[in-house]
C-alpha cells in the first residue's frame, strides 16, 4: 500500500514578484500555532517531512483521509508527521513497537480539500521537529504525546563556514542546470539561518529515505551540515566523473523537478498571502499607480469591472487576476533615465575586465553616439565568440556603467514564436511572452536587456521565433511592440537590446543586417593568468567566505591549473578549478582549524583537484609515417585533430570515416588527386597507387567535423604515407589546398594557435595568405610557437616531413 501519492501541480511559470524566505516573518505568521501537548500521527511511507518544506499530498486511503479531517477539527489543523520504518505497515497496532521512526516534523496543514472521487488534497508546512513520546491508538489513529526538539548551542563562526562550504556546493550543482538555476540560487544565498538552510536543503535532497531521516534527527546544525557536504561531494564527484550518459541525465532530471518544486512552492505561499485582501481595491490602486498609457488604461479598466462581477470560485478570477496584475506589474513609465557618463563607463569596463582594449573601446565608441543623439536608434550590438569569453558580463557591466537595470533572455532552443510574444489569454496558464516578463523582472523600461544565443534560436510549426525577434529590434516597430497575451501595445523603443552568440552562420540573415558585431576571440594562457588574478580569485574568495589572505594561487599553478585542468577559450572552468582549491582550503579550515595563510602549489593540484583532466595531446606520441596534425576551429574554440591515412589492397577508393562533412570529403578528393598528380615532385616512388585503396580517419569519431581547412593536413598525411617519410609530429598545419597545389586562407587564426599551443605544438604552418591575422596573434604566442607561412603544398611538406632515411609504414 502507498501512502501519501505526491502530486504535482501544473508548472508554475510565473517568477514570483514578492520572494518568501523560510525567515520571513510573514511566513511564520502563516499560522504557526502553539505546540500541543498531543498531536495525531501521519506515517508516510518513503518520505520525510523537513522542517521549511511545504509538501502538496493526495491522500487516499481512507484511514489517513479519516485522521486529517479529525486533525482539521481538533488539534488545530496540526499533525505530526512520521516516517515509516522500512518494511513496515501504518496497520500495526503495536503502541510499545510504533512502525515508524519517532522523530518527525510538524505540518501545519494549510490547505485541504476534498476530491470527487473521496480522497483528500492537502498543502502541509513543515515546521519544527518533534520527538514522540508515547503513542497511543484511538479509533484506529496513532496519537503521540510530542516534545519540541532544540539544536545544541554550537559554535556560530564554525557553523557558518560550513554553511558557506555546502551553499558553495549546491550552487555549483545548480550551475549543472542549463536554464533557470538562477532563481533557486538566489533563494538560497538569501536563507540566512544556518539551520533553516539545512533543513530546507535536506527536503531536496536525492538519497535514500534512511539518510533522509538521519538528517532528521541529528540536531547538531554543524553536523548537519557536514553530512550535506558529504552528501554533495558524492554528487559532485558523481557529476563530474559519471561516464554513462544516463545517470548524467538522471541526473538532470532530478535537478530540474527540484527547481520545479521550489517554484512551486514559492506560488503556493504567494497564493496564501495573497488572498487575504480584497483583491480588486489593491489592483485598482497599482493599476492607479503604474501610470498605464490611454489604451491600456482602458483595457484594465474594463477587466476590472469584469472581475467586480465575477466570484472569487470561477476559474475565470484568477486568469482576469493574473492579467490584470501584468497590467499593473509592468513598467510602462519606469525608467532609471541616467545620463551616460562616458569616464565612468570607462571605469566601470577597466574595472570589471581585464584586456580587451579594442572591444571597450567600440563599446565607448557606441555610447558616445548614443550620448549625443539619443533619439537615434543606431544598430544592436552583438557580441561573437565561443564561450565564457565574457559576452554576458561586458553586458552587465555596460547595463551598471549606464545605471540601467540588466536582464537575459537565452534564445537557445526557443522554437515557438509564443515564448517570445506570448500566448493568448484563452490559453490554459498563458502568459506573456519573455519579452515582457523579463521586462517586469527589472521593472523599468529602459533596461539593457541582452539577447544571449542568437545563434541558437530554432523553428518549427509553432512559428518562426526570429520574426517575432525581428519585430522586437525594429526601432520602426517596436514603441508598439504587441504581445499576445497583453492585447495592448507595449513600448520597447527605450530599450537597449545586446545580443550574443557564439557563431555569426546560424544567425538568420535579416537578424544579421540589424547587429554591429563585436567578435570576442577566446585567451591566451596569460590573460587567463591575468584575469584569475585580478577577477576570479578575489572572487571566488569571497564566495567562499574566506579572508582574502588566506590563500594564494602564484602563476606557475595557475599555469598548471590552466593547461592540464581545463580546456576552453574562456575561463568559465577556469574558475569553477579555482573555487574547487578554495573550498578544499576552506573546508580544511573548518575541520583542521588551520588558521595559516596557504600557498597552493603546482604539486599540491592533484591533492586538490585528482589526476590531471587534459594531458598534452602529443605527450608520449612519435613521429609517424602517414599521421598530420591539423588544426581546427569551431564556435567553440580551436582544437588540434589527427589525420590518418593507411592503404589496402583495392581498386583505388578512397574511404572516408571520422563523422565528416561534404566539404571535408571533397577536400580529401582532392588531396589524393593531388598527390597522384604530383607523386614525382614529392618523391613517391614507383607506382604505389595502383591496386591499392586508401583509408582517411579523423579520430575522435564522435564528434562530427567540417570545413576545408583540414586541406593541407589531408595532403602531408597522404604524401607520408605514399612516400614513407614520417610526418614531425611537433608540426601543425592549416589551410585550404587547391587543385594545383596553392594554400588558401582560413579562419579563426588566433584560436588555433592557442590550442596549439595548449598541446605542445612547437611549430605551425599557415597559409601566406593569412599574413594579416599575425597582427592580432599575442606576442606570448609568437614566443611559444614558430609560425611559418606558406604559399604552396611544396612548401609546407618540406617542413612537415621529415627528412633522410625511409620510415617502415
Ligand atoms: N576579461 C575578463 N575579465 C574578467 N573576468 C572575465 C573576463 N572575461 C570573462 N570573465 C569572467 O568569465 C566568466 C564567464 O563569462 P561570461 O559568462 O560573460 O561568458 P560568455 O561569453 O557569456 O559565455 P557563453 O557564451 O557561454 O554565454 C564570468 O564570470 C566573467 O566575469
Ligand atoms: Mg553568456
Amino acid at each position: 500500500m502507498q501512502w501519501g501519492r505526491l502530486e504535482l501541480a501544473p508548472f508554475a511559470l510565473t517568477r514570483p514578484e514578492r520572494r518568501l524566505m523560510p525567515e520571513d516573518p510573514m511566513h511564520t505568521s502563516l499560522g504557526e500555532g502553539e505546540l500541543p501537548a498531543h498531536l495525531p500521527v501521519m506515517p508516510i511511507a518513503g518520505a520525510v517531512l523537513f522542517p521549511q518544506i511545504l509538501v502538496p499530498l493526495v491522500l487516499t486511503e481512507a484511514p489517513l483521509v479519516e485522521l486529517v479531517r479529525r486533525a482539521v477539527q481538533r488539534s488545530e489543523e496540526q499533525l505530526v508527521l512520521v516516517t515509516l520504518k522500512p518494511g513496515r505497515t501504518p496497520e500495526e497496532e503495536d503502541p510499545s513497537d510504533p512502525p515508524f521512526y519517532t522523530v518527525g516534523t510538524r505540518g501545519m496543514i494549510l490547505q485541504h480539500s476534498d476530491l470527487p472521487d473521496g480522497s483528500i488534497r492537502l498543502l502541509l508546512h513543515g515546521k519544527e521537529r518533534l520527538r514522540l513520546e508515547s503513542c497511543e491508538r484511538e479509533d484506529g489513529v496513532w496519537i503521540a504525546a510530542v516534545e519540541g526538539l532544540e539544536p545544541p548551542a554550537e559554535d556560530n563562526d564554525e557553523v557558518e563556514a560550513i554553511h558557506r562550504v555546502v551553499l558553495g556546493q549546491f550552487l555549483e550543482l545548480l550551475s549543472a542546470i542549463p536554464e533557470g538555476g538562477e532563481e533557486m540560487k538566489e533563494l538560497l544565498t538569501q536563507i540566512e539561518d544556518p539551520g533553516a538552510f539545512a533543513d530546507f536543503i535536506s527536503g531536496h535532497l536525492n538519497i535514500e529515505v534512511e539518510e533522509k531521516q538521519a538528517l532528521l534527527e541529528e540536531l547538531s546544525i554543524r553536523h548537519r551540515l557536514e553530512k550535506i557536504a558529504e552528501i554533495l561531494g558524492k554528487e559532485q564527484k558523481v557529476l563530474e566523473y559519471g561516464t554513462e550518459i544516463q545517470e548524467r541525465l538522471k541526473d538532470e532530471v532530478e535537478k530540474t523537478q527540484r527547481e520545479f518544486w521550489l517554484r512551486e512552492q514559492l506560488r503556493i505561499i504567494q497564493k496564501e498571502l495573497g488572498e487575504d485582501e480584497d483583491d480588486v481595491a489593491q489592483l485598482r490602486r497599482q493599476i492607479e499607480a503604474a501610470d498605464l498609457p490611454p489604451p491600456a488604461l482602458e483595457q484594465a479598466e474594463r477587466e476590472l469591472k469584469r472581475l467586480e462581477r465575477t466570484i472569487p470560485q470561477a476559474p475565470d478570477y484568477h486568469i482576469i487576476r493574473t492579467y490584470l496584475e501584468w497590467l499593473a506589474t509592468l513598467p510602462w513609465s519606469l525608467e532609471s533615465a541616467a545620463e551616460i557618463d562616458l569616464r565612468h563607463a570607462r571605469e566601470v569596463l577597466d574595472r570589471d575586465h581585464y584586456g580587451r582594449g579594442e572591444v571597450k573601446e567600440r563599446i565607448i565608441e557606441y555610447l558616445a553616439v548614443r550620448k549625443l543623439n539619443p533619439e537615434l536608434h543606431g544598430p544592436i550590438l552583438c557580441f561573437v565568440g565561443p564561450p565564457g569569453v565574457g559576452k554576458t558580463s561586458l553586458g552587465e557591466s555596460i547595463a551598471e556603467a549606464l545605471g540601467r537595470r540588466f536582464t537575459r533572455l537565452s534564445l537557445g532552443g526557443i522554437r515557438d514564436e509564443a515564448e517570445i510574444r506570448g500566448h493568448r489569454r484563452t490559453y490554459i496558464g498563458a502568459l506573456p511572452g519573455r519579452i515582457l516578463r523579463g521586462l517586469r523582472e527589472v521593472g523599468e523600461r529602459d533596461p539593457i536587456f541582452m539577447l544571449d544565443e542568437i545563434d541558437k534560436i530554432g523553428q518549427d510549426f509553432r512559428g518562426d521565433p526570429s520574426a517575432a525577434l525581428l519585430e522586437v529590434l525594429d526601432p520602426a516597430q517596436n514603441h508598439t511592440f504587441s504581445d499576445h497575451y497583453l492585447e495592448v501595445a507595449f513600448d520597447l523603443s527605450k530599450v537597449t537590446f545586446i545580443a550574443t552568440a557564439n557563431t555569426l552562420t546560424t544567425v538568420p540573415p535579416a537578424l544579421r543586417d540589424r547587429l554591429e558585431v563585436i567578435e570576442l576571440a577566446g585567451y591566451t594562457p596569460l590573460e587567463k593568468a591575468e584575469i584569475a588574478h585580478r577577477h576570479l580569485i578575489p572572487r571566488q574568495l569571497e564566495e567562499t567566505g574566506l579572508p582574502e589572505d588566506a590563500a594564494t594561487i602564484p602563476t606557475e599553478t595557475l599555469d598548471q591549473l590552466i593547461g592540464e585542468y581545463t580546456r576552453e577559450p574562456g575561463v568559465r572552468e577556469l574558475e569553477r578549478q579555482i573555487a574547487r582549491v578554495l573550498r578544499r582550503i576552506a573546508l580544511q579550515r573548518v575541520e583542521e582549524g588551520r588558521e595559516e595563510p596557504v600557498e597552493v602549489r603546482p604539486e599540491a593540484l592533484t591533492d586538490y583537484l585528482g589526476k590531471t583532466k587534459y594531458p598534452q595531446e602529443l605527450a608520449g606520441l612519435e613521429d609517424e609515417v602517414g599521421t598530420a596534425t591539423a588544426l581546427a576551429y569551431s564556435p567553440e574554440g580551436g582544437q588540434i585533430l589527427f589525420v590518418e591515412a593507411v592503404t589496402l589492397p583495392g581498386e583505388g577508393e578512397i574511404k572516408l570515416t571520422g563523422q565528416l562533412g561534404d566539404i571535408l570529403k571533397e577536400s580529401a578528393q582532392a588531396a589524393l588527386s593531388y598527390v597522384e598528380a604530383h607523386a614525382e615532385k614529392i618523391g613517391i616512388e614507383g607506382d604505389v597507387f595502383a591496386g591499392r585503396d586508401v583509408h582517411l580517419h579523423l579520430p575522435a569519431g564522435g564528434t562530427p567535423k567540417d570545413g576545408p581547412s583540414a586541406g593541407i593536413a589531408l595532403v602531408v598525411a597522404l604524401a607520408s604515407l605514399f612516400s614513407g617519410r614520417a610526418v614531425r609530429r611537433d608540426v601543425a598545419m592549416t589551410g585550404e589546398i587547391t587543385l594545383r597545389g596553392h594554400l588558401l586562407p582560413v579562419g579563426g587564426t588566433k584560436e588555433k594557435l592557442i590550442a596549439a599551443a595548449q598541446a605542445g605544438i612547437k611549430t605551425v604552418l599557415l597559409p601566406k595568405r593569412n599574413e594579416q591575422d599575425l597582427e592580432e596573434v599575442p606576442d606570448e604566442m609568437r614566443e611559444r610557437l614558430e609560425l611559418i607561412l606558406v604559399d604552396d603544398v611544396g612548401e609546407a611538406l618540406r617542413h612537415a616531413l621529415r627528412t633522410g632515411e625511409r620510415d617502415e609504414g
